[in-house]
């Protein structure tokens, strides 16, 4: 099903049998709405989004070639900022990331724009499926389709609506190093016990296992984020002072949100002419007794 939004950028709208729903903005390839079968909400999204060029605040933004301001680039890459079009040649994938889902392929390349900033031809698939169980998976297959080698870094920007930030654990990063954006991206090592938050975090974990648990006390649910391809995982909430900071983003918003994105960055991916890379990042929800 493919819609308008108030601004003519085509949105799609997966829904699987159960109800539960997903919706992408052509823009970006940006997942902006992820609804369980009861209509309750699972992505944060600002009161305060707008449209504009960047990225809509929340939802899932594709980070990519570049994240944060590690290059030349603008924030977070050029992709989020971009029109996809809907891939319908897709080639196929494997048959169990096809089987029994909903989804829809989009496609960027590179533009003569891009390649004045960016000279490294690509094409980059985005699969967003929906299962009959609900969970959601984003599937980025990137092909050089230049002639010589280009690196890139990526990251699932994810925005976890959470009932109080302050009721949040997430498990899997326990005894990992990780880089302090907070502090000139100063390498460290997380503790034993699973993260709390009480203040800005803006950090990114290197090397995870494949499995990130995110648990909203308050809400009795986890998220689980599986990623494949993915090494790293950013760790990003604004707080108080930073969110007053953030035009499109409410001063009290970052008690309801917390980024947790599947990532590519402490080591760029390189990929030679003709190459092409697969990131895979499923996300659930589960109940928590
Ligand atoms: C985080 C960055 O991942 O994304 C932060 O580390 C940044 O520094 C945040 O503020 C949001 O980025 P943006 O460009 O969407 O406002």
């Amino acid at each position: 099903e493919i819609a308008k939004d108030k601004h003519g950028v085509g949105q799609v709208l997966l829904r699987n049998l159960r109800g539960t729903s997903v919706r992408i903005s052509l823009h970006g390839g940006q997942v902006l709405s992820w609804k369980t079968d009861h209509g309750e909400e699972l992505l944060f999204i600002s009161s305060k989004a707008t449209f504009k060029p960047e990225a809509v605040r929340g939802g899932i933004p594709i980070c990519f070639p570049q994240f944060g301001n590690r290059g030349s680039l603008e924030q977070h890459g050029f992709a989020r900022n971009r029109m996809w079009i809907v891939d319908d040649n897709s080639p196929p994938l494997h048959p169990n990331d096809s089987n029994g889902k909903t989804y829809i392929d989009l496609l960027l390349k590179s533009t003569d724009d891009d390649l004045k900033i960016w000279p490294h031809g690509f094409e980059f698939r985005l699969r967003v499926a929906l299962a009959f169980d609900g969970s959601l998976t984003l599937i980025s297959r990137i092909r050089n389709i230049n002639c010589k080698p280009f690196s890139f870094s990526i990251a699932y920007h994810t925005y976890f609506a959470v009932s109080d930030i302050s009721e949040v654990r997430v498990e899997g990063l326990e005894t990992l190093d990780y880089l302090d954006n907070l502090c000139n991206r100063e390498r460290f090592t997380e503790q034993g016990d699973a993260l709390t938050f009480e203040s800005e975090v803006d950090r990114v974990y290197l090397s995870s296992s494949d499995v990130v648990a995110v648990f909203d006390h308050e809400k009795k649910r986890t998220f689980l984020i599986k990623k494949e391809g993915l090494p790293d995982v950013v760790v990003w909430n604004p707080w108080e002072k930073k969110s007053k900071a953030i035009a499109d983003f409410g001063d009290e918003e970052y008690k309801h949100m917390l980024c947790v994105d599947g990532a590519a960055i402490e080591k760029p991916i390189t990929l030679k002419p003709g190459e092409e890379w697969t990131g895979r990042l499923e996300l659930s929800v589960t109940p928590t007794s």
